[in-house]
């Protein structure tokens, strides 16, 4: 993604004065585009993939998908993550849990995979620079993980963080549009909903490391800048994070992020997407609300304005 400077919004329409009061302009236009939603506090039922309803599109070819990844820590190109990404140690691996939640600390990757089996799903996958793919993903309900870890009624959003490693990491050592680490957040709904998973691998094989081993996180209706790979930290809040596309461009990239025709990016529609693997003569493929899976998600946001919060 390019990015342009971001311009002012008025504080008016920020929406959380605590986190108003204590930061810097810059990052308070970052809240913008962000509003708390009805349902809040829905805890939805376990589920898997087969009684999700959803449709199974066939997957995109995989060596498309190997040298075509988004992994700005390691490069703004496509296919340069593919090599550099090879350097992270991704084993062990430990996740801080922190914040709004009774059971904090440091787990072992290996501890939350063992209590939290795989299963596939096949999602549609949209960049927000309108290209679509269909992933096989491996992973599981990331609402399994939250119940276990069980949030206090305080606890209104999940933030996620990605391992940063300037020694490996040639853009945490540039002048980046992004601050680093990346973040990524979702209401605590969002992420209690069965379609939002912590995926661990793709086509029945673990995780590439360009493609955000060993977890990431995969949110099938939203843009794929909200998932975020190699998480290190999941923290519980009851104020709106600040979210790394977010603060760069607040204009351009906003928290709820929900694939929208309706809501074009300021430099591009959003009306179609070139499906990963077609050719010049293969039409666009005509975007979808919420990336096809309106019927699972829309009652989320049933109280808001998508245009206002895109
Ligand atoms: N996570 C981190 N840590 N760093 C990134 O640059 N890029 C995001 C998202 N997660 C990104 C990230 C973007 S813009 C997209 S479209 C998807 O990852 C791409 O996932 P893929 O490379 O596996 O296709």
């Amino acid at each position: 993604m390019i990015i342009k400077l971001h311009k002012e919004i008025s504080s008016s329409e920020i929406t959380s004065p605590e986190v108003f009061k204590t930061r810097r302009t810059l990052i308070k236009t970052g809240l913008a585009a962000l509003t708390v939603g009805s349902g809040l506090f829905s805890n939805i039922a376990n589920s898997s993939a087969e009684n999700l309803n959803i449709e199974q599109p066939q997957s995109t070819d995989r060596k498309l998908i190997n040298n075509y990844t988004n992994y700005y820590e390691f490069s703004y190109n496509k296919e340069d993550a593919s090599t550099l990404a090879q350097k992270l140690r991704i084993d062990p691996w430990q996740i801080e849990v922190a914040g709004a939640v009774e059971k904090p600390g440091n787990y072992h990757l290996e501890d939350i995979l063992r209590r939290n089996p795989s299963q596939e799903r096949i999602y549609r996958f949209r960049c927000v620079e309108a290209w679509s793919m269909v992933v096989p993903w491996q992973g599981f309900p990331l609402a399994d993980l939250i119940n276990f870890l069980q949030p206090t009624s305080r606890a209104r959003f999940v933030e996620f963080t990605t391992i940063a490693q300037p020694e490996i990491m040639p853009n945490l050592n540039r002048n980046s549009m992004l601050t680093w680490p990346y973040r990524e957040a979702l209401r605590l709904d969002e992420a209690m909903h069965p379609l939002t998973i912590l995926a661990t691998g793709m086509y029945g094989e673990s995780l590439a490391k360009q493609n955000g081993a060993p977890l990431r996180l995969v949110v099938p209706w939203k843009y794929g800048f909200k998932s975020i790979k190699a998480i290190i930290k999941i923290n519980f809040l009851e104020n709106p994070p600040i979210t790394s596309w977010n603060l760069s461009a607040p204009d351009e990239y906003g928290f709820y992020a929900n694939v929208n025709p309706e809501v074009p990016h300021p430099r591009w529609s959003q009306r179609s997407e070139r499906v990963l693997g077609s050719n010049f003569f293969t039409p666009r493929r005509a975007t979808q609300i919420f990336n096809g899976y309106a019927e699972q998600v829309a009652s989320l946001y049933s109280q808001m304005d998508l245009k206002r919060y895109f």
